[in-house]
């Protein structure tokens, strides 16, 4: 029997965020949801990471509702979400109960798979969040943000995925999220795991730098039990290989992906007017389309790269690039080697900038470095320096302990906040992860509300 290969497509979040900052509305994708079902994807990733967000913030939806229509429409490919761990969906750390109230929902919403990471690979921040996903009864996926440094060798990533195992996870992800990870090395680390875990392991990669195709199969040829791909229409540059050419090359091989590639062809054509309107409204910048190499020169993703840029044009100090980037490496090491993705790569990365442009290290530290030195974001891969804890922290005490024992529950405070105007418990966990988006959209809910009663009792008249 040919050897199975999992699909997770991804086109509806990470290549949505990707490529299209996650602008999608489900106008576009809602006529195209059973066909996808037929597709034989193992799993389609659907919902999380910037979904949430977005929905609230951009696009006058409601998330939950977004994922229960999904549910209804997808009944027998698994949904998949991607979470924050302690983070959930935002930038800080939320109380346990938030954590637990908003996973259990997920699942109730409809989620099958949690693919829960935390920005510095520490399971404590990952714990709550895959001890309520199984015990809600879903597929708890723990995480290993794959990054390059000379602490992240293979003995700690394997040391990770040991300790995610005895957690109870269902299965692992290595995360490649600025596409950085080469062939060789995905094929040494999957087999490396294969090795010492017994659980899955799943690989996903962004095709940035050009490697993720390359470093996929490679995946596959050391045993991964599942590859993310996106439809080709939104696959490639910041997103994803594409999943036909995936699918084709790897049936040539004999492994079995379960996909029809037929299905995957009328998938691919409803999303084609999709991407021609983001393109052609400038929602799709053709930039992100192409192979940039620079998170290879520089070890950073392509998305700090232009963050940076972005800030040094800002206050005209573009001249400063190459400082800056000659500083960002420091800064990472002197805060222990945090994997540079959300947010540790914005507070590496700010911190770097005001380093050069200040001209003196450390003359300002940003307040979120400063929580990140008290302890409050978990542990860092390597200790911080004790020149930066000094400058962050003068005679106070980093925190010992496990910070999130000292946040107080979230719920209750919210849900007396908002009295009416949240309607389900789902309404109060979107307050807490996005309080002003969710308000203000929860506002407009009930001001629409208001006019379609006043239009139907003049109807009646
Ligand atoms: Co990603």
């Amino acid at each position: 029997m040919n050897k199975q290969v999992h699909i997770t497509e991804v086109v509806l979040r990470d290549a949505n965020q990707s490529q299209i900052a996650t602008r999608m509305p489900r106008s576009d994708f809602e006529g195209i949801l059973e066909t996808m079902d037929q597709a034989g994807y193992y799993s389609m990733e659907v919902w999380g990471g910037a979904t949430f967000d977005s929905c609230l913030r951009y696009l006058d939806e409601d998330p939950w509702e977004r994922l229960r229509f999904i549910r209804s429409k997808v009944k027998n490919t698994k949904l998949q979400m991607l979470l924050r761990g302690q983070n959930i969906l935002g930038y800080k750390h939320y109380s346990d109960d938030t954590v637990r109230a908003f996973v259990r929902k997920s699942i109730e919403n409809g989620i099958d798979i949690i693919r829960i990471f935390d920005a510095l690979n520490d399971p404590m921040n990952m714990a709550t969040a895959i001890d309520e996903c199984l015990k809600a009864g879903g597929h708890a996926q723990g995480t290993i943000c794959y990054t390059i440094s000379p602490i992240h060798t293979f003995e700690n990533y394997v040391e990770l995925g040991r300790k995610l195992e005895s957690m109870g996870c269902n299965s692992i992800c290595i995360k490649d999220m600025a596409g950085i990870m080469s062939p060789k090395v995905c094929y040494d680390l999957v087999s490396a795991l294969t090795k010492n875990v017994s659980i899955p392991i799943y690989v996903h990669s962004h095709s940035t730098t050009g490697l993720a195709q390359m470093t996929l199969l490679k995946a596959v040829e050391a045993g991964a039990a599942g590859i993310d791909t996106a439809i080709s229409i939104f696959s490639g540059g910041t997103s994803h290989p594409s999943t036909e050419s995936t699918v084709y090359a790897l049936e040539e091989m004999g492994y079995d992906t379960g996909v029809d590639l037929k299905v995957c062809q009328k998938i691919n054509d409803h999303f084609k007017p999709v991407q021609a309107r983001f393109l052609k409204e400038g929602g799709l910048n053709p930039s992100v389309l192409t192979t940039k190499i620079d998170a290879l020169n520089y070890q950073i993703p392509g998305g700090m790269l232009s963050n940076l840029i972005s800030q040094l044009t800002a206050v005209n100090k573009l001249d400063q690039l190459d400082a800056v980037l000659q500083e960002t490496p420091r800064v990472r090491k002197d805060m222990g080697y945090p994997p540079l993705v959300t947010p540790m790569s914005q507070m590496v990365g700010v911190q770097a900038v005001t380093n050069v442009l200040l001209g003196e290290r450390y003359k300002s530290i940003s307040k979120e470095v400063k929580s990140y030195c008290r302890g409050e974001y978990g542990a860092p891969p390597a200790p911080i320096s004790e020149d930066l804890m000094k400058k962050a922290l003068g005679d106070e005490k980093p925190f010992e302990g496990r910070y999130d024992d000292t946040i107080e529950p979230e719920f209750p405070a919210a849900k007396a906040y908002l009295g009416a105007l949240a309607q389900s418990d789902e309404d109060v966990l979107s307050y807490i992860a996005f309080p002003q988006q969710a308000e203000a959209y929860l506002r407009s809910r009930e001001e629409k509300k208001a006019l379609k009663v006043s239009y139907t009792i003049r109807e009646a008249e």
